[in-house]
């Protein structure tokens, strides 16, 4: 899984090191962006189902509405069924509510299908690539705080005066969304390898340490870290004054996060789009 802030360069990581693993086994490389790029700089056709782009390689994006149907075919018809029997909305538009509203629900689920894809086990490597990381981890906390709140629910039936047959059904879907919730937990901690991006800025680094943090709270230990974009070919007044102010965030990440394995990678002169040029940065990152 590859982690960091918007556009440090998590998505043309994950691309090369997809790239790399398909030389020796079945690879699928995975996106769980809204606005997914994976397709794009492969240069090849996007989908929601698993696509093959090149030999053991394949590429499979996911977003709102694949999330929606993940929901749907496990809860939906359920706790509609409770909803609809006092909240006058017809199917698809509570579906719609509920992806959209629940704040976490997303990120559950698009881990809960990349797992399923590792148990599956038709891959010998998957290679996620993320949306931009905010406040995606502690949505994962959402179905505990959700069970909280509802702890208080008994009284709302009982007030909506909902029979123990509607009530039962409520609070049986949300132990099994616990129950899903925390083997998605383990799931990451156990069997997810991290790799951070960063680039050597102010902003980028200033990020860095609540990132950790919060990887920290859930248990998620990050063992990689990528500097993206550095300067390494001063060849203009220009390229000089930015390799001089990339030196102290460089310096300030290897103080900071020397124990982990710090790999640099250069600034090109051009982007990263296309396979040969993935296969430069392929190889940059496997030497
Ligand atoms: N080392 C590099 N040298 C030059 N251009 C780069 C380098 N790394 C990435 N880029 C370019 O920077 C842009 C952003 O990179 P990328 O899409 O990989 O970032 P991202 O972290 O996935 O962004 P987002 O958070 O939006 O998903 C792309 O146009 C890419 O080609
Ligand atoms: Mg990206």
């Amino acid at each position: 899984m590859f982690t960091g802030k918007g556009g440090v360069g998590k998505t043309t990581c994950s691309a090369a090191t997809a790239l790399h693993y398909a030389a020796s086994g079945n690879t699928l490389a995975i996106s769980t962006d809204a606005t997914p790029s994976l397709s794009h700089i492969f240069e090849a056709a996007g989908g929601r189902e698993p696509r093959q782009i090149l030999p053991q390689l394949y590429v499979n994006e996911i977003g709102e509405p694949e999330v929606r149907q993940m929901w749907d075919a496990r809860f939906g018809p359920e706790v509609y069924e409770v909803f609809s029997s006092f909240v006058d909305i017809d199917y698809p538009a509570f579906v719609e509510f509920m992806t959209s509203v629940l704040p976490g629900l997303g990120e559950e689920f698009m881990v809960d299908y990349i797992r399923e894809m590792a148990q599956q086990g038709s891959y010998e490597s998957i290679v996620w690539d993320t949306a931009p990381l905010g406040q995606t981890l502690g949505l994962l906390e959402t179905p505990a705080l959700l069970a909280d709140h509802l702890r208080l629910a008994p009284r709302v039936y009982s007030r909506l005066k909902l029979g123990k047959s509607s009530r039962e059904p409520v609070l049986e879907i949300l132990r099994r969304w616990e129950r899903l919730s925390a083997e998605n937990m383990a799931f990451l901690r156990g069997e997810v390898d991290l790799t951070m991006v960063t680039i050597p800025e102010a902003l980028a680094v200033r990020q860095l340490e609540g990132i950790f943090r919060e990887l920290d709270r859930y248990g998620l230990r990050v063992r990689r870290m990528i500097i993206n974009n550095v300067v390494k070919y001063e060849d203009s007044r220009f390229l000089q004054t930015r390799a001089r102010q990339q030196r102290r965030y460089l310096e300030e990440i290897y103080a900071k996060y020397g124990d982990m394995d710090i790999l640099e990678l250069p600034m090109f002169p051009e982007e990263v789009k296309g396979v040969e040029r993935l296969r430069e940065v392929e190889k940059l990152l496997f030497y």
